[in-house]
């Protein structure tokens, strides 16, 4: 687990942590993603919400700023971009009403997170409220409270793997349209899994004991049944679901993954596309190092999705919009891109034939409605 420790500025009253590459990667996915989020659900639920689970402590260093000794680069931190994020929209007429809560153990993040608002001038345009305690106890006391609940963006970020259970992550999914940015710390929980006083944690964050028979598997083998195991629990009552895999440069081990919960494909479309626009294209994060050529690895992507439709697909006619439920749902990295990509590559091989539902003539693109025919391939 991650100490991280605060650092003081002569030129700002608040503190920082230091800005690792994979933090600003998850702030510029987030930062990305959570407008779109706001403005899709706005048009019909003119009231929203937005969680912060773990608040952190609101705002990050640069070498920059410890060459400077000064606060400069203005990095900040999740709770923040959320709010600036809202009162934009709201100025800009994007979006009606946005309800913040913001909850962290430690009291003194809050009031971190409190002086930056104040300091920086960042008046919430919304209500604002923050609760200093434990998230899976201040949630649930939360949720008890409320027979319905707007539209909720969850983003759920802590340091390590305790602090979550599945049985309040499925309590979340189960309100209607709430989605989730999940922080599954994969580095802690390889550490701790073989630690005995530890196994009910473990049962709790996967909601079973399958995860013990995983327990001593090679390195590798580990963590992709670790996070199958998770991503399946989780399927048991979220629609989509897509872990993002944030990969140490130095090590090829994973920091953690990031995992997106939602009940709709438009957001898993979304999401995925945000991922992928920071990290060339692709929904896994390895660093400035790329152990495997860019063209390889799109070449690898594209075989995958093929292979997918041939598997999967062989002799079917169906509508786009079904072809991209369907796929999302049986393939973790491919983007929407990738997949009318592939579709685009197969219809000009004469693989495929792509046409719209009333009989009209193919225009350039795919359409939700056009009907992919694909014959029995092999
Ligand atoms: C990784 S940081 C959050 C970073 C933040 N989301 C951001 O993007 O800037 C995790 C935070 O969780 C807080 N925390 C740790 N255990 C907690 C718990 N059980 N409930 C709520 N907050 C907790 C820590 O104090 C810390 O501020």
């Amino acid at each position: 687990m991650t100490i991280k420790k605060p650092k003081d500025w002569p030129n700002v009253s608040y503190k920082t942590w230091r800005y690792e590459k994979q933090t600003k990667m998850k702030h510029q996915v987030l930062d990305n993603y959570f407008p779109q989020w706001l403005q899709i659900l706005n048009k019909y639920n003119k009231k929203l919400n937005y969680i912060d689970g773990f608040g952190g402590l609101g705002a990050y260093h640069t070498k920059n700023d410890i060459e400077n000794n000064a606060y400069n680069s203005k990095s900040f931190g999740s709770p923040i971009l959320a709010i600036k994020t809202i009162n934009r929209l709201i100025s800009e007429n994007k979006v009606t009403k946005v309800n913040v809560l913001i909850i962290d153990k430690d009291k003194n993040n809050i009031a971190n997170i409190q002086k930056i608002l104040f300091e920086e001038n960042i008046s919430p345009l919304n209500y604002v409220n923050f609760i200093n305690g434990d998230f899976d106890v201040k949630i649930n006391e939360f949720l008890d409270k409320l027979d319905n609940i707007a539209p909720t963006f969850f983003l759920i970020d802590p340091f390590g793997y305790s602090q979550i259970k599945i049985s309040t992550i499925k309590r979340i999914m189960e309100l209607e349209k709430s989605e989730i940015f999940l922080n599954f710390m994969y580095n802690a929980i390889q550490r701790w899994i073989k630690k005995p006083a530890l196994e009910a944690r473990f049962n709790e964050l996967f909601g079973c004991e399958d995860w013990k028979q995983y327990a001593d598997e090679p390195t590798k083998a580990k963590e992709e049944k670790l996070v199958a195991l998770f991503k399946k629990e989780c399927e048991t009552f979220a629609e989509y679901v897509t872990p993002f895999r944030l990969r140490n440069p130095k090590s090829d081990r994973p920091y953690y993954y990031l995992f997106h919960l939602c009940n709709d494909d438009t957001g898993c479309v979304k999401m995925r596309a945000s991922f992928a626009r920071f990290n060339k294209g692709f929904t896994d994060y390895c660093g400035s190092d790329q152990q495997m050529c860019l063209f390889d690895k799109n070449s690898t992507k594209k075989q995958v999705c093929v292979e997918k439709i041939i598997k999967y697909f062989s002799g079917q006619n169906i509508s786009y919009k079904e072809f991209r439920k369907q796929m999302l749902k049986l393939s973790d990295y491919h983007t929407e891109r990738d997949i009318i990509r592939t579709l685009q590559h197969l219809e000009k091989r004469k693989s495929i034939t792509i046409a719209p539902s009333d009989g009209r003539k193919r225009k350039t693109g795919i359409l939700k409605t056009d009907i992919i025919k694909i014959p029995h391939l092999s």
